[in-house]
């Protein structure tokens, strides 16, 4: 059966885990979706680990929207989120109508932003318009020329509850989900609890989250360099890919994903 945000919203509240992987093609699309991933994210990550780009600035709308239609054209179950990508909607809200409508068309379910405070009026605006939103907070990569690299997020006091006061105004705002990147597992956990409709999905992020996610060839270990503290080799221990994501799923599931040492 088809996934939809109420699903995932009855996971959340039911403390069902959510499993979440990104996804850019056609052939992983049937890997997943067969496997039981509750979420495919078309992530502008594809600008890494799709173009050999050092970041997700570049990426541009089309791009997103072409991988969103060769993942969508093979999934029968899974909810499919398409990243808004840097360019295409932080200028206004129409901006980010516009660009949802062609995530949308290309197969999107939902899609995702990053920011707090200043996407407040952007998120009403979609959720009012019939675009269900996931926001992204923490480490934001867009944001990643301000932020002076990839850094875990949230570690002040001031930061951890600027955080914390970001995520109410994001579910008040009307988002379904909130992607938190990168934050102390403790802080994670009490954005998760603060919530009553918004599903909180973990990178980095603790176990205490409705959910988590990874970029796909990273748990599949294939991405070269230096890997994340909150990546782990799903690979290991398995003969093949499909097994190595079936063994994913069900470590979000269970809960034994992620542990300490993958988390902040
Ligand atoms: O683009 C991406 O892959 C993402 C996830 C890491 C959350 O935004
Ligand atoms: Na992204």
């Amino acid at each position: 059966m088809q996934i939809t945000t109420s699903t995932l919203q009855n996971m959340a509240k039911q403390g069902q885990k959510i499993a979440m992987l990104t996804c850019y093609d056609a052939t992983f699309s049937s890997v997943l979706d067969e496997a039981g991933v509750d979420v495919m994210l078309i992530g502008d990550s594809l600008g890494m680990v799709m173009q050999g780009h050092t970041s997700t600035i570049p990426v541009t709308l089309e791009e997103v929207a072409y991988h969103t239609r060769c993942v969508a054209r093979k999934a029968t179950r899974s909810l499919i989120l398409a990243d808004l990508p840097f360019g295409a909607y932080l200028e206004s809200p129409q901006q980010a109508m516009a660009s949802s409508v062609t995530l949308m068309s290309a197969g999107a379910h939902m899609v995702k932003l990053e920011g707090g405070e200043h996407m407040l009026e952007t998120v009403r605006f979609l959720v009012a318009r019939g675009v269900p939103v996931c926001g992204h907070i923490g480490l934001t990569p867009q944001s990643v020329n301000t932020l002076g690299g990839y850094k875990v997020q949230g570690k002040t006091d001031a930061a951890a509850e600027r955080l914390k006061a970001e995520a109410l105004a994001l579910e008040a705002a009307g988002v379904s989900m909130i992607v938190l990147e990168a934050v102390p597992a403790k802080l994670a956990a009490e954005i998760t609890a603060s919530l009553t409709t918004a599903a909180t999905i973990g990178i980095g992020a603790g176990v205490d989250c409705h959910g988590q996610v990874l970029v796909l060839q990273d748990m599949l270990d294939i991405y070269p360099g230096k890997k994340a503290r909150f990546v782990k080799n799903f690979m290991k221990g398995q003969s093949s890919i499909q097994a190595a994501v079936k063994a994913y799923v069900n470590a979000v599931k269970d809960a034994s994903f992620p542990t300490a040492e993958n988390s902040f």
